[in-house]
């Protein structure tokens, strides 16, 4: 799928549905169960691989991993790839050279993490026909700068991510990823932006969400408190992502209980 044709269901207001995706027969799954985007997420570091933070993940895994996610999907569905850990931070030249490896693996878009800094690279790339997706609040690639805690709670920090996201935009991405953030932020961010918010534990009133698909279905130890278990009161893995699937767009998930 393309981004014109994903960017059509937003139009009449449907919510995206998206999930973290790392191997060809969930994605065949997830295209089945109607999911829009598979985020080959750098997640897999500790999903897929057992370490404890992204950061060991390199351009090599991503690679594999979103070939794997394109071939299972088969074009039925949009595919975004994230760019790992020290892939792109050092030049746009850089981050072209390892988004063109994710495309030509079949990615549909690359994902990266950060504010207004990275507004050359977005701008560098999309000019040169990859795709961008932001991702803004809690990025898991500063996880030693930061820790896995909400982001931007106070007013100046709360701005400073509004202003980062319509920098960015400016540049040309056309997904954000807004992650751990307060809900009221990531409402007023998503109504000052034209382009979709995707949330993960920042309210329901994002234009779509994502999960992690091992925290969907129970697999996660300690889950973070956003997600919820979709597999519980379910007979099959399809009919938990159905079920989450339908929740996301009739805006039953998240609730309140999944934010702050
Ligand atoms: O890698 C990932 O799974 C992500 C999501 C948390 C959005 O970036």
């Amino acid at each position: 799928m393309f981004l014109p044709q994903l960017l059509e269901k937003t139009k009449n207001g449907e919510r995206l549905v998206a999930l973290t995706c790392y191997d060809a027969s969930m994605a065949r799954l997830m295209a089945t169960c109607g999911i829009d985007i598979l985020l080959v997420g750098d997640s897999l570091g500790m999903t897929v691989q057992g370490h404890n933070s992204t950061l060991p993940v390199n351009l090599t895994d991503m690679v594999y991993h979103t070939r794997a996610v394109a071939n299972g999907a088969a074009g039925r569905a949009f595919i975004l790839a994230d760019l790992n850990f020290g892939s792109y931070q050092a030049s746009p030249a850089q981050a072209f050279a390892s988004a063109a490896q994710l495309m030509a693996a079949g990615a549909n878009m690359v994902k990266l993490e950060g504010g207004a800094l990275f507004a050359e690279t977005v701008q560098f790339l999309t000019q040169r026909g990859i795709p961008v997706c932001a991702h803004l609040g809690l990025l898991p690639q500063s996880v030693n700068s930061t820790g896995y805690r909400m982001q931007a709670k106070a007013e100046t920090a709360a701005q400073q991510l509004q202003d980062d996201a319509l920098t960015l935009q400016e540049a040309g991405a056309s997904l954000l990823v807004l992650e751990a953030i307060p809900a009221e932020l990531a409402d007023r961010v998503t109504r000052a932006l034209t382009i979709p918010t995707i949330g993960i534990g920042a309210g329901a009133q994002c234009g779509g969400q994502v999960l992690v698909i091992n925290d969907l279905l129970g697999l996660t130890p300690t889950p973070p408190r956003f997600s919820k278990d979709f597999l519980q009161g379910q007979g099959s893995l399809e009919a938990a992502i159905r079920a989450y699937a339908e929740a996301v767009r009739g805006g039953q998930f998240p609730g309140p209980e999944h934010s702050r």
